[in-house]
C-alpha cells in the first residue's frame, strides 16, 4: 500500500499542505520544529486515529482553527486505489472513505495500515503495557478478522462490570457480564498468542541484524489473565464470580484481557532493565520492522512505513542497514531529518525529497 497523495489541513503548524508521494522513500528535510514530525502525524492518524505524541487529542489542530482534516488517497499493490479522509472538530472524529461517511474509524484503518519508528519508540520497551498491547494488537486486528468483534464485546462487557461493580449490582447482574469477560476475553489471549507466535520468526531475524551482540531473542505473552487461563472459559468466569468481592472493593476488574502485555528477552539481557536506551530504540527498530515484515507476509502488502528523525536516532552503521532494507523491500517509506544523511545522499536508488519550513511543504 502507498500514499500518493496526502492533503494536511489545519494540523499543529501546518495550515494547508498538497504533497504528491512516489512509491519508494520520501525524505522531508527542514529545521526543528518545521513541521515534519506532524506530516508523518498526518499519516499515523489515518493509520491508528491518533497521534504518536503524548498529549490530548484536540492538541493536534492548528491553533486559531476549529478543525484538522488529512486526506490521503492511497493504492494497493494488487490493485484498487480508496480516498479516505479523516477530520478532527469539536472533540470528534470523522471519517470518509470514496466521498462516503463511515461509521468507525476502523474502515480507515483497514485501508491505510501505517507502522511508525520514532524517538519515543524506546518506551515500546520499557514504557507502560498499553504502548506494548496496542503494538500487538495492531497485528492481530491486520491479521485475525475475529479479533475486532472479540474486542468490542470484550470492551462493552469490561464498561459494564466495572459499573456494576461501583454501584453495588448483585450478582446476577453481574454474572452475564463475566460471562462475556470470560469468553471474549480468552478468544483475545488466544489471537494475541498465535500472532505474537507468529511475529518470533521475524523479531528473530531483525533482532540477529540490528542486536547481534544480545543473542537469541524471545517474546513471551502474559494474557492479563495469570495462572487463571487455563484455555477454558468456565474457568474464567469462575474465577471472575470469586474475584467479585475484592473487585467490588477496588472498583474495578483486576484480570481480564485489558490487561495483557508482553517482553522481549534476549539471551545476553534476560530482562529489560539490562537493555541500554541505545539498545532499547534498537529493540524498538527491530519490532517495528518485524511487524511490517509480518503484515507483508501474511496480508499480502506493505504497510506504509514512518522513521521520524532516524538519523538523530541511529548510528551510521545502522542507518545503513535500515536503508539497506528499506531499497531492498520496495515499500513506501517516509524519512525525516534536519539533514540530509550522507549515506543516503550516496545511494544510486532513486528517493524523493521535501523541503519543510514554517509548516509548508515543498518538492526538491
Ligand atoms: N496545535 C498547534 N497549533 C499550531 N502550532 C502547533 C500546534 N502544536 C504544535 N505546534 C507547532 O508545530 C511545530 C511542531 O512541528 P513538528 O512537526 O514537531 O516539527 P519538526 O518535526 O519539523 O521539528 C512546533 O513549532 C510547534 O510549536
Ligand atoms: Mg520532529
Amino acid at each position: 500500500m502507498k500514499i500518493l497523495r496526502l492533503d494536511i489541513d489545519g494540523l499543529r503548524c501546518i495550515g494547508h499542505a498538497r504533497i504528491a508521494a512516489a512509491g519508494g522513500v520520501q525524505f522531508l528535510q527542514g529545521a526543528n520544529g518545521a513541521g515534519k514530525t506532524t506530516v508523518l502525524e498526518a499519516m499515523h492518524l489515518l493509520g491508528y486515529g491518533r497521534s504518536f505524541r503524548p498529549g490530548q487529542r484536540d492538541a493536534v489542530i492548528q491553533r486559531g482553527a476549529t478543525e484538522s482534516v488529512v486526506f490521503a488517497e492511497v493504492v494497493r499493490e494488487q490493485g484498487g486505489r480508496s480516498r479516505i479522509g479523516l477530520r478532527r472538530a469539536s472533540s470528534q472524529w470523522s471519517a470518509r472513505v470514496d466521498e462516503s461517511d463511515v461509521a468507525s474509524l476502523v474502515e480507515l484503518f483497514r485501508i491505510c495500515p501505517v507502522v511508525c519508528f520514532e524517538p519515543g519508540s524506546h518506551a515500546l520497551i520499557a514504557g507502560p503495557s498499553e504502548l506494548r498491547r496496542a503494538y500487538l494488537d495492531w497485528s492481530v486486528f491486520h491479521v485475525e478478522p475475529d479479533f475486532l468483534p472479540a474486542w468490542r464485546r470484550h470492551q462493552r462487557a469490561l464498561k459494564q462490570r466495572n459499573a456494576g461493580l461501583r454501584s453495588g449490582w448483585a450478582d446476577h447482574l453481574l454474572e452475564p457480564w463475566e460471562v462475556e469477560l470470560a469468553e471474549a476475553g480468552l478468544a483475545i489471549a488466544n489471537a494475541r498468542r498465535r500472532v505474537l507466535q507468529e511475529l518470533r520468526a521475524d523479531v528473530a531475524a531483525k533482532a540477529a541484524a540490528f542486536l547481534p551482540e544480545l543473542g537469541t531473542v524471545q517474546l513471551h505473552l502474559m494474557s492479563g489473565f495469570g495462572d487463571r487461563d487455563s484455555g477454558s472459559s468456565e474457568a474464567i468466569r469462575l474465577a471472575y464470580a470469586e474475584a467479585r468481592a475484592q473487585d467490588r472493593e477496588r472498583g474495578h476488574t483486576r484480570f481480564g484481557a485489558q490487561r495483557a502485555d508482553w517482553a522481549v528477552s534476549f539471551a545476553e539481557a534476560p530482562r529489560r532493565e539490562h537493555l541500554s536506551r541505545g539498545q532499547e530504540k534498537l529493540t524498538a527498530l527491530a519490532l517495528e520492522l518485524a511487524q511490517v515484515e509480518h503484515f507483508r507476509n501474511r496480508v499480502g502488502e506493505w504497510p506504509v512505513l514512518l522513521l521520524d528523525d532516524l538519523a538523530s536516532e541511529l548510528d551510521a552503521d545502522h542507518l545503513t542497514r535500515v536503508l539497506d532494507w528499506v531499497f531492498a523491500a520496495g515499500l513506501q517509506v517516509w524519512i525525516t531529518g534536519t539533514a540530509i544523511p550522507d549515506i543516503l545522499q550516496r545511494r544510486n536508488e532513486t528517493w524523493r525529497l521535501f523541503h519543510v519550513e514554517q509548516g509548508q511543504v515543498t518538492p526538491a
